[in-house]
């Protein structure tokens, strides 16, 4: 049984069909790259996923479980997490607290916060911290963080939840190249724990290297699906999405995976 199944889901915004019948399944344990221009409906795939938007038509199901019509923090309860495209945390609250938030409600359903927080969930806080680097500064305000700590908060708040899988929107947008390697360093070891991973990302690198299978998405529809290795020989692809120069850079980048992958194995 797939992780997740993708059944022809639809978003149509009045006339814009900005996902269009899409369907695809996610094994347990794989990463999953999801690339293609802007505008070409990759957040609305994540906002129906995360169930912040009501498909129009077709359904999400997770491990044989539908929930098209369960509420974000249902999916979220269900082992969903997702990581925004836009910076997001509480600036008035510590990193820890950051997290925190995220551990208590993340997890299991909660009236109103207790006098006591389980010290389970205090474990899955640290944990989380340390996971993402950023335990030595768990009580500084997050209004103080640096962009590439910011992103680094939102994925230390997912992975406080504990999730079966994690959805990262861009998480290396706007970043140099140290930070890009740094947050693949995080995520290649996220994946390795075993944490099923859909990214959306437009810098090549850090998806090819990170990717088990690439999906590129164009007008709301699927415009390839398969190995990184393939991307550059789509004619379709390098027209549409990559360009000559970047094609050629991801044939290197690819073909640098399966060699790493030989190696490994
Ligand atoms: N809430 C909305 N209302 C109307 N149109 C939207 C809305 N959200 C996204 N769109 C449109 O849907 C298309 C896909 O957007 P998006 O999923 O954000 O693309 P991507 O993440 O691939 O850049 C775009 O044309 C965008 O303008
Ligand atoms: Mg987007």
């Amino acid at each position: 049984m797939p992780l997740l199944s993708c059944r022809n889901v639809t978003k149509a915004f009045g006339s814009l069909m900005a996902v269009s019948d899409l369907s695809f399944d996610l094994a347990a344990g794989e990463v999953l790259g999801i690339g293609g221009p802007n505008g070409a409906g990759k957040t609305t795939l994540f906002e129906m996923i995360s169930g912040q938007t009501r498909v129009t038509s077709g359904s999400v199901v997770l491990e044989g479980r539908d929930i098209t019509r369960l509420s974000p923090v249902g999916r979220c309860h269900a082992g969903l997490a997702r990581v925004f495209q836009l910076n997001t945390g509480f600036d008035s609250l510590t990193l820890r607290e950051n997290v925190l938030v995220a551990a208590y409600y993340g997890r299991a359903p909660r009236r109103m916060p207790g006098f006591r927080i389980p010290s389970e969930v205090g474990d899955r806080v640290q944990e989380a911290l340390c996971r993402v680097g950023l335990e030595t500064r768990a009580d500084r305000p997050a209004a103080t963080l640096p962009v590439i700590d910011r992103k680094l908060l939102m994925i230390a708040g997912a992975l406080a939840m504990s999730p079966k899988l994690l959805l990262l929107d861009e998480p290396v947008g706007g970043l140099t190249q140290r930070e890009i390697d740094q947050v693949a360093e995080v995520v290649g070891r996220v994946a390795a724990d075993g944490v099923t991973v859909v990214l959306i990302e437009h810098v090549m690198r850090f998806l090819v290297q990170l990717s088990s299978r690439v999906m590129i998405l164009h007008h709301g529809k699927k415009l390839y699906e398969g190995d990184a290795a393939g991307l550059s020989r789509d004619r379709d692809v390098v027209e549409v999405y990559l360009g000559q120069g970047a094609g050629r850079e991801v044939a290197r980048l690819a073909a640098g995976r399966e060699q790493g992958a030989q190696h490994a194995g």
